[in-house]
């Protein structure tokens, strides 16, 4: 029996109080989503049961137990509150998937600090923007990643220190840095933890826009309420599984579901920090036993695309259930999944801004390979005319995704950016940026994004971003930036540039542009191909037409330049 039951019985009686009653939460109470993964679980009888496994490069392996990362977490929270880190300040965690990360997410809530975690793979520009915006005072990281930290430290005067988690002492260290090793410390038994309340905040994530720079999504402490019942009720999470969510903690699905979701449930969760191989991957299940699979449709795809023979080779019968997030999941690979695992994927919808899944396939409902399933008991969600902003009443038609806001894990606001917040909104319903529309069985059936936001292999990359950054380069003069399709990642960077004089449009340029995004923004906004043109099509106005650059890019009509001309 799944944890959910009957969908149709648990939305008719729905009440958010149903998280709260089983959380042992009260309005009112103080509220730390740091407590509720470390120490409720210990003290609800389960401080030895294993919380992490964790794999890395090169065969590395540890383990820690739920009382293991109570006291791992007082450690890190008491070094912060030492070195001056108050309630509300913005710590950023800035490491690949090691298990300081983990911890250190949950030793920054526990003194009700604000944690930032940031994708390790970003360069030293995406760095900057995101430290210099949500003017954050301390930065968690690895050694291999203070290069980048280095670079931008002057430019961000907030930033106090620079702590360093895996030093080994010898090579000289800069002002500001520090060395903390959890091996070193003695482990703190007791610890006060910050009486954070309800709306106190929590996390800061970073989300890329069409224009204008990254936006922090401020999520608070009451996101818990949403996060472990949508990981109870659509994760089918119950007290014996190994699960496994693939995602980074630098990007919302790695804390939501990565360490909230799991920890305030006391499950044991595995991690693998590795590259991805499919041969590792199945490896790493049959090894763990994973149960319970929560990946993204890039990954899925890149399995297909392996083949079915190295499934053969491994024993994959502890897996019982499988979802999926973060782009289109098309019907094949549902399909394939359960040709090949038993299962199917189940596709979940939502974004940094809603905290915690929306749109979901659940256990035991009826699956439509291709359709993301229905709104979460609780969540009232709408397709509504882009016009009127009223919801379209015939099934089929297409329309913007849109939520009925005061859902617990909503966002608060964007960092420093209120009216960016504000604009999300119409006739009180948030609107999620997205286009889908319904079915006569109230399935939802995703369309494409409202905006020129490129979304590849899961990841949001602004164009305005990357042509920001391109701009930066000596040889380009103008660049626009759009998606191109890719058969893996559905979508990849392409960038159209025009050369400045004295230089020449070349292969070796071109490597040379790709390498300059990579080491400035990330890999993920590398463009993976790069078109020299004379000059770029614009509006009267001057504004690029992106749009018409896509619509050649997926041979689609172009239409009616002349509205487009007019478009601002
Ligand atoms: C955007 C949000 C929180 C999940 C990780 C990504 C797209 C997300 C699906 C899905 C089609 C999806 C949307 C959304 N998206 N899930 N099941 N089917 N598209 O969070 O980085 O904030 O991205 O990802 O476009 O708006 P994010």
């Amino acid at each position: 029996m799944s944890n959910i039951g009957s969908y149709e019985k648990r939305v008719k009686n729905f009440n958010w109080s149903i998280s709260e009653k089983e959380l042992g939460y009260k309005e009112g109470d103080d509220l730390n989503i740091g407590w509720y993964c470390s120490d409720r679980i210990c003290q609800m009888g389960k401080a030895n049961k294993p919380a992490l496994i964790w794999e890395g490069l090169g065969g590395k392996k540890n383990s820690y137990t739920f009382n293991d990362v109570r006291l791992a977490t007082n450690t890190i929270s008491l070094f912060l509150k030492k070195i001056g880190v108050k309630n509300e300040d913005r710590v950023c965690l800035f490491l690949d998937k090691i298990p300081e990360l983990y911890l250190g997410f949950i030793g920054i809530l526990k003194i009700g600090a604000i944690a930032q975690p940031l994708f390790s793979a970003f360069g030293d520009e995406s760095l900057h923007v995101r430290l210099e915006n949500a003017e954050t005072t301390v930065i968690i990281t690895q050694r291999k990643h203070v290069a980048k930290v280095r670079k931008i430290k002057d430019k961000i005067p907030n930033l106090k220190h620079v702590i360093i988690v895996d030093h080994d002492g010898k090579k000289p260290l800069r002002e500001g840095e520090m060395i903390f090793s959890l091996k070193e410390e003695t482990p703190v038994e007791e610890l006060e933890i910050f009486p954070t309340k309800a709306e106190s905040p929590s996390v800061l994530h970073y989300t890329s826009g069409t224009t204008g720079q990254p936006k922090g999504v401020k999520h608070v402490h009451y996101s818990l309420i949403g996060q472990y019942l949508t990981a109870k009720w659509v994760l089918d999470l119950k007290d014996n599984d190994i699960y496994w969510c693939t995602a980074d903690p630098g990007w919302v699905t790695g804390t939501s579901y990565g360490i909230i979701g799991p920890w305030s449930l006391g499950v044991t969760q595995c991690v693998l920090d590795t590259g991805f191989s499919a041969e590792a991957w199945y490896k790493f299940i049959e090894k763990q036993k994973v149960t319970v699979w929560y990946s993204a449709p890039t990954a899925i795809r890149s399995l297909m695309k392996a083949g079915d023979e190295v499934i053969k080779k491994h024993d994959l019968s502890s897996l019982r259930h499988l979802a999926s997030v973060g782009e289109p999941l098309n019907s094949e690979a549902v399909i394939w999944s359960k040709k090949v695992f038993g299962k199917h994927f189940l596709d979940t919808y939502w974004q940094t801004e809603t905290g915690a899944i929306m749109l979901t396939n659940f256990p035991g409902m009826k699956v439509k390979p291709g359709s993301m399933g229905k709104p979460f008991p609780g969540i009232t969600a709408e397709v509504l005319d882009p016009k009127s902003f009223e919801p379209v009443e015939e099934p089929g038609k297409i329309g913007l995704i849109a939520f009925k806001p005061g859902w617990p894990s909503m966002m608060r606001t964007y960092w420093n950016n209120e009216d960016t917040y504000k604009a999300k909104f119409a006739n009180d319903w948030y609107l999620s940026g997205d286009r889908a529309s319904i079915d006569k069985e109230g399935y939802y059936w995703f369309v494409g994004r409202d905006d020129d936001v490129i979304n590849t292999g899961g990841h949001l990359v602004s164009p305005f971003e990357v042509e920001s950054a391109l701009l930066e380069h000596e040889a380009v003069a103008e660049s626009a930036v759009v998606a191109k399709p890719d058969e893996v990642n559905m979508e990849v960077v392409k960038a159209f540039v025009v050369i400045k004089p004295g230089f020449e449009p070349s292969e070796e340029l071109e490597l040379k542009i790709m390498n300059f995004i990579r080491k400035k923004l990330s890999p993920l906004a590398m463009p993976q191909e790069t078109e020299y043109v004379d000059s770029l099509p614009k509006t009267r106005s001057g504004k690029i037409m992106r749009r018409l650059l896509h619509a050649k890019e997926w041979g689609e009509e172009i239409g009616d330049t002349s509205t487009l001309e007019d478009e601002e």
